[in-house]
């Protein structure tokens, strides 16, 4: 009996990745009737319309629990498509400095920053990582994420980088969504060495381990990421750890663009890159490249927001053609768990719609990790992942600022209320 149910895509339609952006498929409920999903015992999809009309596609249908949305709205279960979860050693402290006007690689040459959570994350067991990780999750989900991008990359050597997917291995059977995994040994070139030196550890060392891992069935590793930047993986090195990645049958997906242009935009959609993060500094080229590739951009409001950055050119690229996506880039420098809030600011600081907001942070979120086929909209047949909005308008899930757990009555995790 819900007030309004928001799918995404159009009811029929394919999937549709770019100018659609705009364009939500909404029912809403009539004088007399909501509107109704109904969930098949596997957590599927099996209808959505006006309640007389789902009731009357199953007459016989014995229908167990049912979640009155009665003056709320639903939307699909939203997707984070950027976040580093797994890690000891908050940075908290640093948070103050960077207040004061120290920028991203001044902290981080002065051995903070992404080396500094490497030292904790290597010498904590795995053990001490999940237990940090399951309440990041948990906080996730309560935000309306059921679906999320997981990176490693705070180890940088072999067995902590191993050690860290397999944290995330371990956190499935105990996680209310689904995770996808990223392996990022090429985060950040490890104190002791040169970049030409830690990529030949990535492409050499480390990828053979996790190619182990996934064919010993110990590891499910979806795409492979390196942080391209300038002092960090330089173009060439940033292509041939993708390329390395890439023959061992793992997707594209990494960060580009972010503090200085490098034409790694250019680079990654001539790879066929499936998405691309950040993006702050992408140039025009760069979006035609992307636009032309296909590649999904994945914008991280939050960072530009904590680092006060120029944010990404989000207009330049919808218009350009090329698909949004949204994640919250949890991670010790960006320290949001929330989609919501992401989504705010993604209207705000981004200037995205409303509608462009819930497309990029559901439909093409679930794309950019190739699961729009599954996930990201509410059609029969995707998994029944759902947000249960409070309100009759699920635009007050993006404008109630902060208020997630308010917004939210329920998360609906495969057709169960988690
Ligand atoms: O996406 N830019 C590189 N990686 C992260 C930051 C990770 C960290 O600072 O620990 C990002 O913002
Ligand atoms: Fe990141």
């Amino acid at each position: 009996g819900a007030s309004q149910v928001v799918r995404v895509a159009a009811a029929g339609e394919k999937v549709k990745l770019k100018a659609a952006m705009n364009h939500l498929a909404i029912i809403n409920a009539t004088k007399d009737q909501g509107v109704s999903i109904a969930v098949d015992k596997d957590g599927l999809i099996a209808a959505v319309g006006l309640d007389k009309e789902v009731e009357a596609q199953f007459p016989d249908a014995v229908w167990e629990t049912v979640v009155n949305a009665r003056k709320r709205s639903v939307v699909p279960g939203l997707v984070d498509a950027h976040t580093h979860p797994v890690w000891a050693g908050d940075r908290v402290h640093e948070f103050a400095m960077k207040l004061a006007g120290a920028s991203y690689m001044e902290v981080h040459d002065a051995g903070g920053g992404i080396n500094f959570t490497v030292e904790h994350t290597r010498a904590a067991t795995e053990d001490d990582l999940l237990k940090l990780l399951l309440p990041r999750l948990q906080r996730m989900t309560r935000a309306g994420t059921t679906l999320v991008e997981c990176k490693s990359g705070y180890g940088l050597d072999v067995q902590t980088e191993v050690k860290m997917l397999r944290v995330l291995e371990k956190a499935r059977p105990h996680a209310n969504l689904t995770i996808s995994s990223t392996f990022c040994g090429a985060h950040s070139v490890p104190r002791d060495l040169t970049a030409e030196e830690a990529t030949r550890l990535v492409i050499e060392e480390q990828l053979p381990a996790v190619k182990a891992g996934i064919v010993a069935g110990e590891l499910q590793v979806d795409s492979i990421d390196v942080f391209c930047e300038q002092g960090v993986f330089d173009v060439d090195q940033s292509r041939r750890i993708l390329e390395a990645g890439h023959r061992e049958g793992l997707m594209i997906n990494f960060h580009a663009e972010e503090l200085h242009r490098l034409n790694a935009a250019e680079m990654g959609a001539s790879l066929g890159a499936e998405a691309m993060s950040h993006l702050e500094k992408i140039s025009e080229e760069g979006i035609a490249a992307m636009a032309r590739a296909g590649t999904v951009g994945i914008l991280l409001p939050t960072t530009a927001h904590i680092l006060r950055l120029k944010p990404p050119p989000a207009r330049a690229m919808i218009d350009g053609g090329v698909p949004v996506a949204l994640g919250t880039d949890f991670n010790p420098n960006a320290f949001c768990l929330s989609m919501p809030v992401v989504m705010h600011l993604a209207c705000v600081i981004l200037k995205m719609s409303l509608n462009e907001a819930l497309t990029a942070a559901t439909l093409h979120a679930a794309h950019a990790l190739r699961k729009a086929h599954s996930h990201g909209s509410i059609e029969p047949g995707k998994v029944a992942d759902l947000v249960i909005v409070d309100e009759p308008r699920w635009e007050h899930l993006v404008y109630q600022l902060g208020g997630a757990d308010q917004a939210i009555s329920h998360v609906i995790k495969a057709g169960r209320v988690v």
